[in-house]
């Protein structure tokens, strides 16, 4: 099969930037997209980006797509004003793009054909590309946390007892909980499991251990592996495009539910406005409260 010429990053929005439908995906948060990072110089004809709101991550996307485009193709950015959509044409001016603006339904819509001398993109792609942060851990600009230890984990960190058995880390990051679950010599297999490809390349890096296994995947989507772990471990998402998006921590705290075997226990950690009592109560034979302090909370669930 030929490699289609045009490509998409995100989700698309026909309506802010029309794309063909066999446009090559290159988002990292959509389980088996392609890397926007190992497209070839000049092989693509026309890129839509639904540009991420954080701005290391965004130039490196954006970078990336200007190298990759052919001489005059054509490149479309949209964002919401709020999350990026106002810089992008600075953004793309300081490449040496010539840009045509405009806005709609709160969003700012970029388009620019490649110029023949693009500046500035070797920066922005150094920037954003893997890297070892002072702790030696591998990251990347964009995964969640991506230049500290999250304070919610940190207490996770602190609260979970050595566990044994088979294990699932729900959205593992770059590895922090799986690093601490496999310095336990009972623990026989982990599995981590993570919608963002770039933050399974980072934990598969700083995991090096027979035992784990690494999955690219949305576990909103996983039907297999029911009632065959001893253990979940979890800091799970709040944040979906933006807004609090309670339902993806409901989702992985009923996945785990059917995931664990019966007397199998749950380890999560949730902000501590975040209401997952109840679903955890509906869903466990029992819930304690293991462990709370600086606006988090953290929860060992036995099922
Ligand atoms: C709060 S972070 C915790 C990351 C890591 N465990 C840590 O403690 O540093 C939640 C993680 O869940 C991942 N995630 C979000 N939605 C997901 C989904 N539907 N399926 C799998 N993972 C998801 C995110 O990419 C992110 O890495």
């Amino acid at each position: 099969m030929q490699t289609p010429r045009t490509a998409l990053y995100g989700h698309a929005d026909h309506d802010l930037a029309p794309v063909a439908s066999d446009a090559l995906q290159l988002s990292p948060l959509i389980p088996g997209a392609s890397d926007v990072a190992a497209l070839a110089d000049g092989s693509i004809d026309a890129i839509a980006i639904r540009a991420p709101a954080g701005v290391v991550e965004r130039r490196f996307v954006l970078a990336h797509a200007l190298r990759a485009l052919a001489p005059e193709g054509r490149l479309t950015v949209f964002a919401p004003k709020d999350r990026g959509g106002q810089r992008l044409r600075k953004e793309l001016e300081a490449f040496g793009c010539v840009v045509g603006e405009s806005s709609k339904r709160h969003n700012r819509i970029c388009v620019a054909l490649r110029p023949d001398a693009v500046r500035g993109t070797a920066e922005a792609i150094a920037a954003g590309a893997p890297q070892q942060g002072g702790n030696g851990l591998w990251t990347q600009p964009g995964v969640f946390s991506w230049d500290r230890l999250d304070p919610g984990t940190a207490l996770l960190l602190k609260t979970m007892p050595p566990l044994s058995g088979m294990v699932a880390d729900f959205g593992c990051g770059i590895g922090w909980l799986s690093r601490a679950v496999l310095q336990s010599p009972t623990v026989t297999k982990l599995a981590l499991i993570d919608l963002d490809r770039r933050a399974i390349d980072a934990a598969r890096r700083n995991i090096e251990d027979s035992r784990a296994s690494f999955v690219w995947d949305d576990l909103r989507k996983a039907t297999d592996d029911l009632g065959v772990v001893d253990f979940v471990v979890t800091n799970p998402p709040f944040h979906e495009t933006g807004g609090e998006d309670r339902s993806l921590g409901q989702a992985f705290i009923r996945l785990a539910a059917t995931s664990l075997k019966k007397g199998g226990r749950l380890w999560l950690v949730a902000n501590r406005h975040l209401p997952y009592e109840a679903i955890l109560a509906e869903h466990f034979a029992s819930v304690r409260l293991a462990g709370e302090t600086n606006g988090y909370k953290v929860f060992e669930a036995r099922k």
